[in-house]
Formats: structure tokens, C-alpha cells, sequence
């Protein structure tokens, strides 16, 4: 056989990962293979793989007899949308995509590259973790794969999509990277599975219970994204993408945006005549930002606050807004967790902060106090007052107590603070501050009722407002409603150019 053929040969039979059964079995379970999804990841023909001919080293438990080109990932470099990614897909026919010392050292070459390149890694995972027959050099090899996530952290930007089991190992690189995407019902996450817990524990759950993408976008707020299959799940990377530049370095692409219809009269009318009624933040956004552009990231994850990205005349930006909708949107543990990592994804990538804020203050109660709340409640704070890039806040109702400072406040060094007629700014909310201070005259009333009423309206005339802030700059204009986008994108158009920088330091502690 010439060269050409026995190459061609080899290629051929590389491409086919563990064999056309397993391939079969793949599809059986509703699963694309490593191949075909990264088909349908990058740009027609850009794929470029590298390390095809990698096999492993195993000589233990008859390996020898079992060797596979490749050897059960797929890795390489491509383009989505013309910008460069460096990608590894995980191949289950293959020992079930397990992680073997040569597997990891695949993965490792190309985050290497991604980093000396300046571009993101994509990773799509689908494996039963640590190759069981290779012992200790499978455990470096995940580690191996973890200290390149933690160096690429704030450098490029990372992203996980799990499409099959991911257990022990698999779950903590994925954890260490910037976003997670998890498929519904064919997708696994978990330190241990369920044999494990039923022993250790006693509970018995399934595997979609403890570890689905339902769960973990819901309960542990584990994965940011669920999606309802494969193909949505790849989509959602690319969209994701496209709102983040390619390394710390640069910023986000800018899309093309036709000027016009920046006044929204609809904002006129969003706020409830009553400041105890909900509504929804998420209309709000909907009216500000450019048509269709709203990516909500953690969305059915402490849904007290909605964070996501959008376009703002064509830029990206990052938005973290409190969400009367749910639990007043109130700010607790979840809520200000979720907030302060999407804070700090949106500083190291250079990607400007719109806050929105109508939050009555911190959830009170022994759950919340023995959970950590001053803890996880100073993680938002301390997310965003590091933040350098261009920070700007419209304060649309309520602004109380801790909350005030901590939501973007022109304290914590936001550039522009904006506030609407309807805001009210103050220590707490009329009623209950008015039973504090004036709690001896309302006592003494003949009718305390009335006097309650009477204190209250004069606490609410004094505070629940914007006048007291705006009078010292700590709000720099009070806006009407339907002017918010074409203030916004004038704001953040002014700001472009910010230049901040913290002391020098080797890093912060951020109170983890
Ligand atoms: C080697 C493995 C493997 C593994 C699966 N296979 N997991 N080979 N090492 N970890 C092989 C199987 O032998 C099988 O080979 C093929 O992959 C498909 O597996 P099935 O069990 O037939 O598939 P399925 O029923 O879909 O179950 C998938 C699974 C299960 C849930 C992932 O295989 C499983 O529980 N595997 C073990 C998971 C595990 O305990 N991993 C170690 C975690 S500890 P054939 O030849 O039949 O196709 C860990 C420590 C790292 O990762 C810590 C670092 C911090």
C-alpha cells in the first residue's frame, strides 16, 4: 500500500472514534458524536484538528489491545463567525470519553495555545471522568487540565457544554471555566452518582435528580444555560459568544445598529401606582436594549436578580438588575452570588455594567444569617466596587439600606447614576422607619393609626424620592423613564475610553 493510502487509512479510521456500534448506540441515546458536533459548532470547513494519531499508553488490563487514534477526544482550532476558537469534543464510544494521561495532554496543547493566542476555549465534554485502568496519571492529567483553566481564567474566555455523564473529575474543570451549558435529559453532573449516594447517604435519587440540567440550573445554579437538545445547546454557545471579545486584552465585537426609536414611552407606565406591586424588570431591559438582544445568563437560578448580556447601540454590555417580579427582589445569598460572578466575568472581559436597581434591601432570617449572608452579601459588593469597566446605574424605584451602596451606587465608584422619578432612596421603607423613629409620639397618639399614617407620609415626602440623593450628586440626573436608552447609550458612548485601575496588588480577597 503507498503512503497515501495507509495515511488515508488511518484517518479513516480515526474518524470512526470507538466504531460504527458505539456510533449507533451514540445516536440511540438521542447524543451527536464528537465529530458531529463540532460540525455543527464551527464554520463550514474551518476545523483543523490536531493530534489525530495520539494513542494511549496503557499496558495494564490487556489496553494493549485496544488502542484507538485519537483516543477518545477531538481537538483542534476552528472559527465561529470568522473569530478563532480553540475547541476539544469528547469522544464516549471511545472508553466512554475517559480521561487518559495522553487524553488530558490533547486538551492541554490546545488550551496552551488558545492562551499564547489570545482566543477562547470551547469545551465540549461528554465522559465517565477519570480513565479507571490508567490510576494516578488520569488524576494528573485532570489536574493538569484544572491549573490551565485557573492560569486561562480572566485571560480568555472558557466554556463548557456537557452532553453526556460528567462525573467526578469531568465536573471541576467545567466548574473552574466561565460558563456552563448542560442538555436536558441526556447530560450529567455530579461529584458522585447515585450508587454512591445511596451507600454513603441512604437517599435515593436518580440521575436527572441529583444531577440533570434541570437541577443544576435551578437548584445549585451549577450550569448557567439549559438547553433542550443538543443542536439549541451548540446555537447557545455561539450566541453567547458572540457577545464577549476574544482575550482580556480586547473588547467585544461591536454589531451594526440603526439609529432612531431611542424614546420608549412604554417606560412611562412600568412603574405600579402601588411601590408594594410587582413588575417585571425584564420588560424594562426588554425596552432598553437593542431589539432581541437580551441574553439572560442563570435565568432560572435566583431569579430575584436577572443578570445577562445585551447590545447597547450595537456594544456589548453586561446587566445585573433586581427583579421586583420575584421575592420583591430582594437581594440574598443565591442572588448575590450569581450577581458578583457575572460582575467579575463582565471586568475581566472588558465588557461595561448596566445595573438596574428596585431592591427593598437584604432578605432577613435565620436561614439566610447562618448560611453567610454578610459573607455571600459582600461578595456583590466587593464584585462591584473592583469593577474598572464603565459602570452605569438607573435607579428605577426602590434603593433601601445596604442595598443602595451595594447596587452600583455612586459610592463604589459607578460612573453615572441615573434615577427616575419614582425612585426612593432612603434607609428603609416609609412605614417601617417611621414605626422606629417616631414609635413614642405614634404611642402616645389617641389614634395611633393615623399618627402611623401621618409619620409615614412625612418620612416618604422627606425620603421616597430621588431629590435628597440628587441634591448631594449621588445620583447625577433624574430621568424620565422614556429617555432611559438614549441616555444609556449616550453614557456608555462618553465612557468608552474610561481608563481605572485599582492599587497594585498581587490579587484581592474577595470574600469567597
Ligand atoms: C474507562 C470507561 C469509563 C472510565 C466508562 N467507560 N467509564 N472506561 N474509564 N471511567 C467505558 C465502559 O467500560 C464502556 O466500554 C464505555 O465506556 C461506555 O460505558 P457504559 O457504562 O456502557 O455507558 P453508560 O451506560 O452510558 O454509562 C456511562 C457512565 C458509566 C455513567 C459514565 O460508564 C460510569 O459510571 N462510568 C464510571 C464513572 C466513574 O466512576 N468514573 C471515575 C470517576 S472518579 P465499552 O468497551 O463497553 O464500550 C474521577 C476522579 C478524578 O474521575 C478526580 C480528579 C479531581
Amino acid at each position: 500500500m503507498d503512503q497515501v493510502a495507509i495515511l488515508q487509512q488511518r484517518q479513516q479510521a480515526a474518524l470512526l472514534g470507538g466504531g460504527t456500534k458505539r456510533i449507533e448506540s451514540q445516536h440511540k441515546k438521542g447524543k451527536l458524536t464528537a465529530r458531529e458536533r463540532l460540525q455543527l459548532l464551527l464554520d463550514d470547513g474551518s476545523f483543523e484538528e490536531i493530534g489525530m494519531m495520539v494513542t494511549h499508553r496503557c499496558r495494564d488490563f490487556d489496553m494493549e489491545k485496544e488502542i484507538y487514534a485519537g483516543d477518545g477526544v477531538v481537538t483542534g482550532y476552528g472559527r465561529i463567525n470568522g473569530r478563532l476558537v480553540y475547541v476539544f469534543s469528547q469522544d464516549f464510544t471511545v472508553f466512554g470519553g475517559s480521561l487518559s494521561e495522553t487524553h488530558a495532554e490533547k486538551i492541554c496543547k490546545i488550551m496552551d495555545l488558545a492562551i499564547q493566542n489570545g482566543a477562547p476555549v470551547i469545551g465540549l465534554n461528554d465522559s465517565g471522568g477519570a480513565r479507571i485502568q490508567e490510576g494516578v496519571v488520569s488524576l494528573g492529567g485532570y489536574a493538569d487540565i484544572f491549573y490551565r483553566n485557573v492560569k486561562s481564567s480572566g485571560v480568555i474566555p472558557q466554556i463548557s457544554a456537557i452532553m453526556g455523564p460528567c462525573a467526578g473529575g469531568a465536573v471541576y474543570s467545567p466548574a473552574i471555566t466561565d460558563f456552563i451549558l448542560m442538555v436536558e435529559h441526556t447530560s450529567y453532573m455530579f461529584v458522585t452518582g447515585p450508587n454512591v449516594v445511596k451507600t454513603v447517604t441512604h437517599e435515593t435519587v436518580t440521575s436527572e435528580e441529583l444531577g440533570g440540567a434541570n437541577t443544576h440550573a435551578s437548584k445549585s445554579g451549577v450550569t448557567h444555560f439549559s438547553a433542550a437538545n443538543e443542536v439549541a445547546c451548540i446555537e447557545r454557545i455561539k450566541q453567547l459568544l458572540s457577545y464577549m471579545p476574544q482575550n482580556c486584552e480586547e473588547d467585544a465585537p461591536i454589531y451594526p445598529y440603526e439609529e432612531g426609536h431611542e424614546l420608549r414611552p412604554k417606560l412611562n407606565n412600568m412603574i405600579p401606582d402601588n411601590p408594594n406591586q410587582p413588575y417585571d424588570i425584564k420588560e424594562v431591559i426588554e425596552e432598553v436594549a437593542d431589539e432581541n438582544s437580551f441574553l439572560e445568563v442563570h435565568k432560572d437560578y435566583a431569579e430575584n436578580i436577572v443578570v445577562g448580556f445585551a447590545r447597547l447601540g450595537g456594544r456589548s454590555i453586561g446587566i445585573v438588575a433586581n427583579q421586583p417580579a420575584s421575592l420583591a427582589g430582594v437581594l440574598d445569598i443565591n442572588s448575590s452570588k450569581k450577581a458578583a460572578r457575572f460582575t467579575r466575568f463582565c471586568d475581566a472581559f472588558n465588557i461595561p455594567l448596566l445595573v438596574l436597581v428596585d431592591v427593598p434591601g437584604f432578605l432577613p432570617g435565620t436561614d439566610q444569617e447562618w448560611n453567610g449572608i454578610i459573607t455571600n452579601g459582600a461578595k456583590l459588593l466587593y464584585a462591584l466596587s473592583e469593577a474598572t469597566v464603565p459602570k452605569v446605574t438607573v435607579i428605577t424605584r426602590k434603593a433601601y439600606g445596604g442595598a443602595y451602596d451595594v447596587m452600583n451606587s455612586k459610592h463604589i465608584g459607578a460612573d453615572l447614576n441615573f434615577a427616575w422619578p419614582s425612585a426612593e432612596i432612603a434607609v428603609m421603607g416609609a412605614k417601617g422607619a417611621a414605626e422606629i423613629i417616631f414609635k413614642k409620639q405614634i404611642s402616645e397618639a389617641s389614634n395611633q393609626e393615623e399618627k402611623l399614617k401621618e409619620k409615614e407620609a412625612e418620612y416618604a415626602e422627606k425620603f421616597a424620592n430621588p431629590y435628597g440623593a440628587a441634591a448631594r450628586g449621588f445620583v447625577d440626573e433624574i430621568i424620565l423613564p422614556e429617555t432611559t436608552r438614549q441616555k444609556l447609550i449616550r453614557a456608555f458612548t462618553m465612557l468608552e475610553n474610561k481608563v481605572a485601575t485599582m492599587p497594585k496588588r498581587k490579587h484581592g480577597n474577595i470574600p469567597l
